[in-house]
């Protein structure tokens, strides 16, 4: 698989393994033991997946190594205080029965809606992963759904700012300005959704550019993500679509054809803005 550098130099690879939604730790199995032969290495969950303990009882199933493993894990927005990170942490390596997580990254800022200290909710969860980080238990840190206005309101108090950031990224949907930004700083950006959680594979156009390419609408997104320089953790509970998807690395995009991927209008994904989260944010 090959990899992104990350500013620290820590290699992260260019794609991975999206969880939401999987529990089933014997299905979890099967889907990891068709990943790793495939070459996958990287794996997405959060607490909040209400997975760790079915990827940890695959994980041992299969015996993965340490070393061909990129595991990343997410802090819910329950646990956004210095203390309260650190142990949300502690209790995710426990329920993983790992000493360390290779990322983790917290799952949403805080929503101005529901706290008008959010700048404080964030600077706060923020330096527990700065501690994490700097007593072991994380080898890098980042964010998920940050946009530039919470980055840029981080750097007044982050003593290192994070090398990852987790945000819907798809044909269809990818803020330009936010990717510019990323870019700037030296900041990763992860596709979440990259598939738009498989509402945007039926489109008209999608279907088109994949046919002349002999390749899949799945693989266009995928490949005008990594073309992007954007990292992917598509999710399939399908063995054959878990190969499928790994098979990007073939092929480039015309100018063309990304020009029109970029101009797609919207045609569905997860389309929850940070900043107007009311439920759980
Ligand atoms: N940080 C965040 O806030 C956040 C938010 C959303 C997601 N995420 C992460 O990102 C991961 C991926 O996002 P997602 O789960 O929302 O959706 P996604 O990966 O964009 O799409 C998944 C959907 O696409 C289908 N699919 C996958 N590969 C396919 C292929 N080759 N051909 C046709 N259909 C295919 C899957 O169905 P089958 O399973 O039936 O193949 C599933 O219905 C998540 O699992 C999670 O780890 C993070």
């Amino acid at each position: 698989m090959e990899t992104y550098n990350l500013r620290s130099g820590i290699p992260i690879p260019k794609l991975g393994i999206g969880t939401w939604q999987m529990k089933d730790a014997e299905r979890i199995t099967e889907i990891f033991r068709q990943a790793f032969e495939a070459g996958y290495q990287l794996i997405d969950t959060a607490s909040a997946y209400g997975n760790e303990i079915a990827i940890s009882k695959a994980l041992r199933a299969l015996a993965i190594p340490r070393d061909k493993l990129f595991l990343q894990d997410k802090l819910w927005n329950s646990g956004r205080g210095y203390q309260e990170a650190q142990e949300a942490c502690k209790k995710s390596l426990k329920k993983l029965k790992l000493d360390f997580l290779d990322a983790y990254l917290i799952h949403w800022p805080a929503s101005p809606k529901l706290h008008t200290n959010w700048e404080e909710i964030n600077a706060e969860a923020w330096r527990g992963l700065e501690k994490l980080k700097a007593d072991g238990y994380v080898r890098t840190i980042g964010v998920c759904n940050f946009k530039v206005h919470h980055l840029e309101k981080l750097k007044k108090s982050a003593k290192e700012m994070p090398e990852l950031n987790q945000i819907e990224f798809h044909p269809g949907f990818w803020p330009k300005e936010l990717l510019d930004y990323c870019k700037k700083e030296n900041i990763r950006i992860e596709a979440s959704s990259p598939l738009g959680n498989g509402d945007i594979l039926q489109d008209t156009v999608l279907n088109e550019i994949a046919k002349r390419y002999n390749k899949t609408p799945a693989q266009i997104c995928l490949r005008w993500e990594l073309e992007k320089e954007v990292l992917a953790i598509p999710k399939t509970e399908n063995l054959d679509r878990i190969t499928q998807n790994r098979n990007i690395f073939d092929f480039s995009l015309t100018k063309e054809d990304t020009i029109v991927l970029n101009e797609l209008p919207y045609c569905g994904g997860l389309g929850i803005d940070a900043d107007e989260v009311t439920e759980f944010g």
